[in-house]
């Protein structure tokens, strides 16, 4: 299979526009599209644009007897490797979950025999709707692959998961559904990603906690450190092109989830222990997390106020508990179990040592006190029971796949 066929079918919601991009993507990587614009979709992008940036016509009704002629709507539903529903809206999920067709799109969709991925935009309530949570629970069963939406301001003004994720995103959801129903040739401006099965941690869960965490003082204030999230969620973006099913349990971050990972959203140390315990058993975790040490011994139920007299209230901390060191401890310790450390200074030493008292197998350590939390670039040291590999500096990406492969390599 060279050069990928791909059904695009276009749903009728704002982020419809980038749709667009996607087509442009794809035929940049080497592959054709035919567009599905429903009748919701032609409110948002036009037929005319679509049928400029694909160059092939664009199909918008069951009831075209030109196009009917021409091919048949079964046939278009078979003429494809992948079909890809771009933007997913809530409704078109429904009707995709209940086998309902009802228009082009939804008949092409029942009648299609070709693997599907759903990319889903909504808004963040009718994502979070038990109607969609169980909508998009029927179609996984059912064998559609459904990316998990972003996280971030969307057109309605909310906040929330349900913004569409960027078409790059799309683009290489599209190569690994691709590469999983045997086309083995990488696309341009994607991850060179090998058949499913062939992919070194396929079969394999692997755990993984990143970003700061949050600990309340008052409704308002809270203890937070400078960690943003994005050494753990490179981590998770590698370990998911690996071929493994990812877990990433994530303190306050503003960051997209990675392809085909599987987010917990958490704020305190101790949701985030909560989470990662109802995520076990896996194989291997990797805690990243700047985990608050302390967090504020009582939390005030109202506002902190200044009294007028100078007086500063006292901040008393409780300690939170060792995420790392409990999960070593855990009758579900998984069998790979990965430690970061955070150090200003003695950085191989501390870490050595943060090794042994936390029971971690590997502990990666890196130097914090330059502006390494937040920034693109880190160099670290991983530190094994047989030595420590020094790697020099580089993208935060890059570290995520040199462990990443050490990871599959301590499995195979
Ligand atoms: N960690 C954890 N739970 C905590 C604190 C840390 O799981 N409550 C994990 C981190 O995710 C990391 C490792 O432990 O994998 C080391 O974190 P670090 O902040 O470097 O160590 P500390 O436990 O804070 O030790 P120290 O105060 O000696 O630096």
């Amino acid at each position: 299979m060279a050069d990928p066929r791909i059904l695009l079918v276009i749903g009728g919601g704002i982020a419809a526009y980038k749709s667009c991009e996607l087509v442009r993507l794809i035929r940049k990587g080497g592959g054709s599209v035919a567009c599905v614009l429903t009748e919701g979709g032609s409110h948002f992008v036009t037929a005319m644009t679509l049928a400029a940036l694909s160059e092939n016509p664009v199909h918008t009704t069951l009831w075209d007897l030109k196009n009917e002629v021409e091919m048949g709507h079964i046939q278009l539903s078979r003429a494809a490797d992948l079909v890809v529903v771009c933007p997913a809206t809530a409704d078109l999920m429904a009707k995709m979950a209940a086998g309902i067709a009802d228009d082009l799109a939804t008949t092409l969709l029942l009648a299609t025999d070709k693997p599907v991925l759903a990319v889903p935009a909504m808004n963040v309530r009718m994502w979070q709707h038990p109607a969609t949570r169980r909508n998009v629970a029927t179609l996984r069963a059912s064998g559609v692959t459904v990316m998990e939406p972003d996280e971030g301001a969307m057109a309605c003004g909310e906040f929330g998961p349900g913004r569409l994720p960027e078409p790059e995103a799309v683009w290489a959801e599209i190569g690994a559904a691709l590469a999983t129903h045997g086309h083995s040739q990488p696309l341009e401006g994607q991850p060179d990603f090998a058949p499913e099965r062939h992919r070194p941690l396929f079969g394999k869960h692997v755990l993984i906690t990143a970003g700061p965490t949050h600990e309340p003082i008052d409704p308002v204030r809270y203890i937070a450190n400078r960690s943003s999230g994005k050494q753990g969620f490179a981590i998770a973006a590698a370990a998911a092109e690996a071929g493994a099913r990812v877990t990433l349990v994530a303190g306050p971050v503003h960051l997209p989830t990675p392809p085909g990972v599987d987010r917990v959203d958490v704020e305190t140390a101790r949701q985030m222990a909560a989470a990662v315990e109802a995520a076990l058993p896996a194989d291997v975790a990797v805690m990243v997390a700047a985990v608050a040490d302390w967090r504020a011994a009582e939390e005030a139920g109202q506002k902190l106020k200044k009294d007028g007299s100078g007086k500063v209230p006292p901040l008393h901390l409780a300690e939170n508990p060792d995420i790392l060191a409990a999960l070593a401890q855990s009758p579900q310790r998984p069998r790979l179990l990965v430690g970061f450390a955070a150090e200003t200074e003695r950085v191989i030493d501390h870490a050595t040592a943060k090794r042994a008292r936390k029971g971690a197998d590997w502990i990666v350590a890196n130097d914090v006190s330059g502006d390494v939390m937040g920034g693109h670039a880190n160099a670290v040291h991983i530190i094994t029971a047989s030595g420590t590999e020094s790697l020099p500096e580089m993208p935060k990406e890059d570290v995520a796949r040199a462990l990443v492969e050490r990871i599959a390599d301590a499995f195979a």
